[in-house]
């Protein structure tokens, strides 16, 4: 396992043959030249530099944009949307998934370049990588087959009590979208495209690692969406994010990330009404392996839950609660389990556990360890506690208790906790006293013990899997969370009606108005009220 970045035979393929210059960023349709100053952009994957000494390799950079851009790109989507009137609202959505589905086929085409840049900037093994370039294309054209079923469904006047109205979802307005490193790509498009198939205008800062990879898809963001609809800016999140909050002319905010920022930032709108939230935030999930569970099976959803891309998933296993009667033989097999992982870079064959793109990780990494062996924890696993400039093994500690910090906080990282338990009010009470309630893991054959459990779990999270590890997919599904963990619903067809207001016309039924629903319906005079 040792010398991570030594042996690293980079496939021609995913060489970087020249850094990226993004000198462009996207307002008002137009890709406009800055020549001011830029960030660096390095990859967590270390090369040898020029005088021959390892070093994170420079992929290319950024603009660093100001709150005179920040509130440039505000002004344009707050004119594309122009109260309401403007061309995207007021489109028809045949016509808006046309755009949709076109912008879908423009970044098929970037997908190798995209794949690429996602296993550079933050380190995701190929597999992993292309899933999520796949999953995301896949979520936009499901998307697209939503929206037309809720459509259909919509295009129906009712009558109620003498009056005749047709319901139909509207758009918000402006839209300010903040995405996550760990899922650049995917997650970001899980806000986007919903938010702007159902009519709002946006702007986009990308998050701090995975930036790179937006540059292949922002010609076609312009080409495929009329001016000002789609603004994506680059710098601090602080700097753009503020202005643009505190300017209170933005209708959502649309972040996945971490709840202080979001609690910071919502605290910048002046008008805290018209602020819709749709956050996506920590969790701090627990999987609670019973006495009478597979064992094999649960330590291998264990395994995935808690290390897949490194522990860095917002909804991974972050702590393990096994029964007392097992936890000798489950930390057996977990350990055994976690030492067959492979660690390598992204393009290694069969790679597990990669390279980490927070620059602190590994040092927050290590704090957690240190700290849990003071306090009484082991590392149960030969190859734990390795750590090699932005590579962190993954590290399995036992027994933790509720002194420590791994116990509380969100690691987001490839360090496992595991606890036992005698009585299952030790890991009930956890989840309920946890600041967070997005989901859980069962694990037993017996629906007898997991009965009570559910029932009274799903009242806490709003996820409770059995024998399975915990996770978003598929996207079909509502992906939701209580207390810090989110706010709002997302999935194919959540995200729509989060993304939109219910809005309607409404007619008292006399002959004159029967008659003018009648040929608005026939013609194509509104492109609200139609057929
Ligand atoms: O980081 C949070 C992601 O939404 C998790 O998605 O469960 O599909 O890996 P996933």
């Amino acid at each position: 396992m040792k010398n991570i970045f030594t042996n690293n035979n980079i496939p021609e393929s995913y060489k970087i043959k020249k850094p990226y210059n993004q000198d462009t960023f996207l307002v008002n349709g137009e890709l406009r030249e800055w020549k001011r100053n830029t960030s660096n952009v390095f990859s967590p994957i270390y090369t040898e530099n020029s005088e021959g000494k390892l070093a994170p390799t420079f992929l290319g950079n950024i603009p660093d944009l100001g709150e005179t851009e920040a509130l440039e790109a505000l002004d344009s989507a707050v004119n594309a949307y122009d109260k309401g009137r403007g061309e995207w609202a007021t489109l028809k959505i045949e016509e808006r998934i046309a755009c949709v589905s076109n912008f879908s086929k423009m970044m098929l085409e970037t997908r190798d370049e995209v794949v690429k840049l996602l296993m550079w900037e933050i380190g995701k093994p190929y597999a992993e990588s292309c899933n999520e370039f796949d999953r995301t294309i896949e979520y936009i054209d499901d998307t697209i087959l939503a929206l037309k079923a809720m459509d259909l469904k919509a295009s129906e006047v009712k009558e109620h009590s003498g009056i005749l109205a047709q319901v139909r979802r509207a758009p918000l307005g402006v839209v300010l979208c903040l995405s996550p490193y760990n899922y650049p790509l995917n997650e970001t498009f899980c806000l986007l495209i919903p938010a702007l198939i159902m009519g709002n205008t946006t702007i986009f800062k990308p998050a701090k690692h995975g930036i790179l990879l937006l540059s292949p898809l922002l010609k076609a963001f312009q080409k495929c969406f009329p001016k000002g609809v789609v603004n994506i800016i680059y710098g601090s999140g602080r700097t753009l994010a503020t202005p643009i909050l505190k300017s209170g002319k933005v209708d959502v905010l649309a972040l996945i990330g971490n709840s202080k920022s979001a609690n910071i930032l919502q605290e910048y709108h002046p008008k805290k009404n018209r602020l819709r939230l749709v956050l996506g935030l920590e969790a701090k999930n627990s999987g609670i392996i019973l006495p009478d569970c597979d064992l094999d099976l649960a330590v291998k959803e264990c395994v995935l839950g808690s290390l897949a891309f490194n522990g860095q998933r917002c909804t991974a296993l972050k702590i393990l609660f096994v029964h007392e009667d097992i936890v000798e033989e489950f930390n057996k097999k977990f350990v055994a389990e976690v030492e067959k992982l492979n660690c390598g870079l992204p393009w290694d064959e069969n790679v597990n556990i990669t390279p980490l793109p927070e620059p602190n990780k590994p040092n927050y990494i290590q704090e957690l360890i240190v700290d849990a062996q003071a306090k009484g924890a082991t590392v149960i696993n030969p190859s734990g506690n390795y750590f090699e400039k932005s590579f962190a093994s993954p590290t399995i500690l036992y027994p933790v208790n509720n002194s420590m910090k791994v116990y509380h906080e969100e690691q987001f990282g490839p360090v496992v906790p595991i606890l036992s338990f005698k009585e299952i009010t030790e890991p009930l009470e956890y989840v309920s006293e946890s600041n967070y309630g997005q989901q859980v893991s069962l694990f037993s054959k017996n629906s007898d013990s997991l009965a009570p459990l559910i029932d009274s779990l799903v009242n806490q999270v709003c996820r409770v899997n059995i024998n399975t590890k915990c996770q978003r997919g598929p996207d079909v599904l509502p992906f939701v969370g209580r207390k810090d963990s989110a706010v709002s619903t997302l999935s194919v067809h959540d995200a729509l009606r989060t993304f939109s207001i219910r809005t309607m016309v409404a007619f008292r039924s006399t002959d004159v108005n029967t008659q003018i629903l009648d040929d608005l319906l026939k013609s194509e005079k509104s492109n609200f009220i139609n057929r």
